[in-house]
């Protein structure tokens, strides 16, 4: 059985702890490597790592970072295939999917380091004369990234570009659900010629982890992607760093009387099973105008049917696993409740043998208020809610804490606009399903969800502050707001 190690200062080291935890391919609970089950030693450790290599990295000329990076994206690129069955095996999503997820960290690497050669600031006016006002780009320090299963290479990769390139230095703690995507990515890093120091990798638990990273008085910003409950514990313990929350979400699909069902049905399908409903943009929620109702269920359910459960890596699967035994009893407290709050269409069971299956699940008439409605499951189940109108679609939509992605089906213009004004939340798709942002785009949500904005122009906001600059070159002391 390989055992992989933590990746500190640019080199491959045990855990002071001398403990290990294993990865599970969640297709067929296989154990497919060990890993450091790492504490708070090595948090210090990889800080002094960090702190060491961060003079050097943040004077690096942005564009030179940015060569770097398009190494990093280059060599993902080669890689490809290899890390989409490697994101497959170890996470469950099937292989198209995990090689999405090599995807999204391909153009994300490529997008930031084209960063290299922009990083703006701003130019403007002083109210004095011979005085000149702008704004530089700095980098925050240590920062401390933190990521989840679902998108174990795309997200590390979100975070790690933005913060590389804005001059950074990296404390990364990934899911231990997924450690082996991360150690392979960080692999791939030291191959492009990230320098010793700059990047630093320790696997081991939340609580010895993961908070040590949180609390740590050198770690100047923390990125994080998951609960909303962790969300909020790392707001409150992070002190005075930055912090940047991707949480939750509760992410709807409404579909108007006018809208295209077929279409519909697609995004839905695509919306609430791919991934096995395991993205924070999972759609979770059908608001229906109930003119439409009981053709869009036939249409689904006969589409829904058909779904097979499987093995991501073989080609007939459509719907993994989901992520550990945790999430399956989830997926099963849920459908029970299900089974009460709303009536049950199809799917609503685990299914037995080796393997965390759950099968495709949707609810109907499912009233807004009930839990089934309000709680993010993380799993394959949706519940439709019967609306009478655009009015009370938009109040269903909204009634929830989250506010991640949304999608509204319809042909009316009119409330096309309307929906992409009133909905409350980071993202919302136009005939289109709630999944699938693509990297060149801020992304992130309000209220539940979260406030930051990554990727995109705005991943460079979050791991850099922008710094002003005042040159007065009028040879005498000039005193602003009109004092003589
Ligand atoms: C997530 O689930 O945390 O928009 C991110 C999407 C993906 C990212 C999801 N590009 O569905």
């Amino acid at each position: 059985m390989p055992i992989y190690k933590n990746y500190i200062g640019g080199k491959w080291v045990n855990s002071k702890t001398g403990k290990t935890f294993p990865s599970i391919n969640p297709a067929n609970e296989k154990v497919i490597g060990r890993f450091q089950l790492s504490d708070s030693r090595d948090v210090d450790a990889a800080v002094r790592a960090a702190e060491k290599a961060f003079k050097q990295w943040s004077e690096t000329p942005p564009p030179a970072r940015g060569k770097i990076l398009l190494n990093i994206a280059n060599i993902l690129r080669k890689e490809k295939q290899r890390l989409g069955k490697l994101v497959t095996t170890e996470m469950g999503k099937v292989l198209k999917e995990g090689l999405g997820d090599a995807q999204e960290a391909i153009d994300i690497f490529e997008y930031m380091a084209g960063e290299g050669r922009r990083l703006f600031g701003r130019t403007t006016t002083s109210e004095l004369k011979n005085k000149s006002c702008f704004s530089i780009r700095i980098p925050v320090g240590i920062v401390g990234v933190i990521t989840p299963w679902n998108f174990p290479i795309a997200i590390p990769a979100w975070k790690m570009s933005a913060a590389l390139i804005t001059g950074n230095t990296i404390v990364s703690k990934p899911s231990s659900d997924t450690p082996l995507c991360a150690v392979e990515l960080v692999k791939i890093m030291e191959e492009a010629g990230v320098p010793k120091g700059v990047v630093n990798l320790v696997t081991g638990s939340a609580d010895n982890v993961g908070t040590p990273i949180v609390k740590h008085r050198k770690i100047d910003c923390i990125s994080f992607t998951g609960s909303r409950s962790t969300g909020e514990f790392i707001a409150k313990e992070a002190g005075l760093k930055k912090v940047g929350l991707e949480l939750g979400g509760k992410n709807a699909i409404i579909v108007m009387d006018d809208a295209d069902i077929d279409l519909a049905v697609e995004g839905i399908l695509w919306g609430a099973f791919g991934t096995t409903g395991q993205r924070c943009t999972a759609c979770s929620r059908v608001i229906v105008h109930r003119k439409i109702k009981k053709v869009l269920e036939r249409k689904l359910l006969s589409r829904v049917r058909k779904l097979r459960l499987g093995d991501g890596l073989s080609k007939k699967t459509d719907v993994g696993p989901l992520i550990n035994k945790a999430a399956l009893e989830k997926s099963r407290k849920y459908a029970a409740l299900g089974k009460r709050e709303g009536k049950l269409l199809c799917g609503g069971s685990a299914v037995p043998g080796k393997g965390f299956f759950f099968q495709p699940t949707i609810f109907t008439n499912v009233k807004p208020r009930s839990k089934i409605a309000q709680e993010e499951i993380f799993g394959p189940i949706l519940s439709i809610t019967p609306v009478k109108n655009f009015d009370e679609a938009i109040k269903v939509a909204n009634s929830v804490e989250y506010g991640l992605s949304s999608s509204i089906y319809t042909n009316n213009i009119a409330n096309a606009f309307k929906a992409m004004q009133k909905i409350e939340a980071g993202i919302t798709y136009i005939n289109s399903s709630t999944i699938g942002a693509e990297a060149h785009l801020p992304f992130g949500g309000v209220k539940g969800s979260g406030h930051t904005r990554e990727a995109g122009w705005t991943g460079i906001e979050e791991f850099s502050h922008e710094k002003v600059i005042y040159v007065d070159y009028s040879g005498k002391l000039q005193k602003a707001q009109g004092i003589d």
